[in-house]
């Protein structure tokens, strides 16, 4: 036998094996998302996302300080108000479990960079992401859902978030955002655009997280069809052109393809979200002891920054830095 080419050679060993290794998970690429429910003295488990709680601010710094421990550099804030009604007003509230936490994170952890969600759909009684043209009535109106976002991102942003991260698939919501926080005096704050955001079966366990299921119909007239790519590159185009600073694909998993097609065409940080569905089946797996937990999660992640990555959003990032050091 005369086998001159044998990738086998470098794989014999385990620093071998490390010194080819074109992808590295690093902690400092990771985001942690975390629910804050409005009251006190709160830690809701959530049933559907195992070692995820909801919190309440005053809970909040014991998970704050693990996360600096661990050297996570960054925070995705969602809120879950008291009171939901059809405008979602809870969103805008600058007492509401949002601004409060920000400025709790800032006074503990002034290092540590805040992203806030930017939706209405935690915060409508009717769990849509954007204002309904009566009620009952199916159709998410585009514009008038515009200004409240503005609104929305204008008090996260006061508040002291560090990045604001727009997510109810509203056309022009980057436009509408950079507009409210220029003329507040807020353009120091940069947009994570969800730029590319499917309408897609694995946000099942958020939405009993973020207590937002739509209480009728579901979010496919605004978040895009699972099967497209090509206009996945034109949502991306029209956020760039609005003055989106970073982008998002949102699911990661099933979407490396659009990851790395947004990697290779633009320039701009590119964050990838690993949604709750695909944390819950790891989760699922690892405690029927089908799968290996550890190493699930960890190719999983190197995956998704060999996709093209820079960031990722992920439920798991507590256990992978833990991991990972
Ligand atoms: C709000 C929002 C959702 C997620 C992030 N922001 C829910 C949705 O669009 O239905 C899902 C995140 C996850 O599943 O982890 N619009």
């Amino acid at each position: 036998m005369t086998l001159t080419i044998r990738p086998r050679r470098l794989r014999r060993t385990d620093t071998l094996r490390q010194m080819v290794r074109e992808t590295t998970l690093d902690t400092a690429d990771l985001i942690a998302p975390l629910f804050i429910v409005e009251g006190r003295d709160i830690e809701k488990p959530i049933g559907s996302m195992p070692g995820q709680a909801q919190l309440s601010v005053d809970r909040l710094d014991r998970e704050i300080d693990s996360m600096r421990e661990l050297g996570i550099p960054a925070v995705l804030l969602f809120g879950i108000p008291a009171h939901k009604d059809a405008q979602g007003s809870g969103a805008w509230d600058e007492a509401g479990p949002v601004p409060q936490a920000i400025a709790a994170i800032k006074r503990r952890a002034p290092d540590t960079v805040i992203v806030a969600d930017v939706c209405l759909c935690e915060y409508t009684d009717h769990g849509h992401c954007g204002v309904l043209a009566g009620p009952g009535q199916g159709d998410v109106l585009n514009d008038p859902t515009l200004e409240l976002l503005a609104r929305a991102s204008l008090a996260y942003a006061k508040a002291g978030a560090d990045i604001i991260a727009p997510s109810a698939m509203m056309d022009g919501q980057v436009a509408a955002i950079r507009a409210g926080l220029d003329a507040a005096g807020y353009s120091d704050t940069p947009i994570l655009a969800y730029a590319a955001k499917f309408a897609s079966a694995f946000y099942g366990p958020f939405r009993e997280a973020a207590e937002s299921t739509p209480q009728f119909g579901d979010r496919r007239t605004y978040q895009m069809d699972p099967a497209n790519g090509r206009e996945a590159l034109h949502e991306v185009a029209l956020d760039v052109a609005q003055g989106a600073d970073m982008l998002m694909v949102k699911p990661a998993g099933a979407y490396l393809d659009i990851i790395r097609a947004v990697r290779e065409r633009y320039t701009l940080p590119l964050a990838a979200y690993q949604v709750s569905g695909e944390y819950a089946m790891i989760k699922a797996a690892a405690a029927n002891g089908w799968i290996d937990e550890r190493r699930a999660v960890l190719e999983s992640l190197t995956a998704i920054k060999r996709a093209g990555a820079d960031m990722i959003i992920t439920y798991y990032a507590k256990q992978a830095a833990a991991w990972l050091r």
